[in-house]
């Protein structure tokens, strides 16, 4: 292991071998959990090969496309660049758990309703990213909605649907904020 590329948290002084082996407590979906991974394994495939959780897709595995996306401590981080170790004392939510814990509902009917899905390939990671949106407070207009979403990449839709469903919940969002004042 090149020493330089060393992430943060991981003594500099780890051996070169490869399949090095790193020993983590991390949270994945709500459940703690103590993991070994090698070194150099990405939390992409650490979620899909050893969690089973296949909700997480590989496309380009360089950081462009975003369908690898996944939540750690809450903001949107590219699994196929980060490394499993790096999870190491953090939370990291898949698709999954998002799901299972209902935060995306809202989003997910709408995206169903205006056909914002369509092969699905992007449509985690794209999730996530409009949740994370979401979640930040934001009333962002659509060209700032595009370019929120812009380091994922459809090949289906043309994007349309995929900002209306995000418009849509944002503004009813809105409207829920603005009654409770
Ligand atoms: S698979 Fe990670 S950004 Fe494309
Ligand atoms: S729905 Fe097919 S890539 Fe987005």
């Amino acid at each position: 292991m090149n020493l330089h590329d060393a992430p943060a948290g991981i003594s500099a002084d780890l051996p070169a071998e490869p399949a090095f082996m790193v020993e983590i407590h991390t949270v994945v979906n709500g459940r703690p959990m103590q993991c070994r991974v090698r070194a150099r394994q990405h939390l992409a495939d650490m979620v899909r090969d050893e969690l089973g959780l296949t909700g997480t897709h590989l496309g380009c595995e360089h950081g462009v496309c975003g369908g690898c996306s996944v939540l750690l401590d809450g903001a949107v981080v590219r699994g196929c660049l980060t490394l499993a170790a790096q999870a190491g004392g953090r939370c990291v939510e898949t698709i999954e758990g998002a799901s299972e814990r209902g935060v995306l509902r809202a989003l997910q009917e709408e995206f169903a309703r205006r056909n914002a899905a369509q092969c699905g390939f992007c449509t985690p990671g794209m999730l996530l990213t409009a949740h994370e949106l979401l979640e930040s407070g934001v009333r962002a207009t659509r060209a700032e909605i595009r370019e929120h979403i812009s380091g994922n990449f459809c090949r289906c839709t043309g994007y349309q649907a995929i900002v209306d469903a995000i418009e849509a919940v944002m503004a009813r969002r809105g409207d829920h904020r603005s009654e409770a004042r």
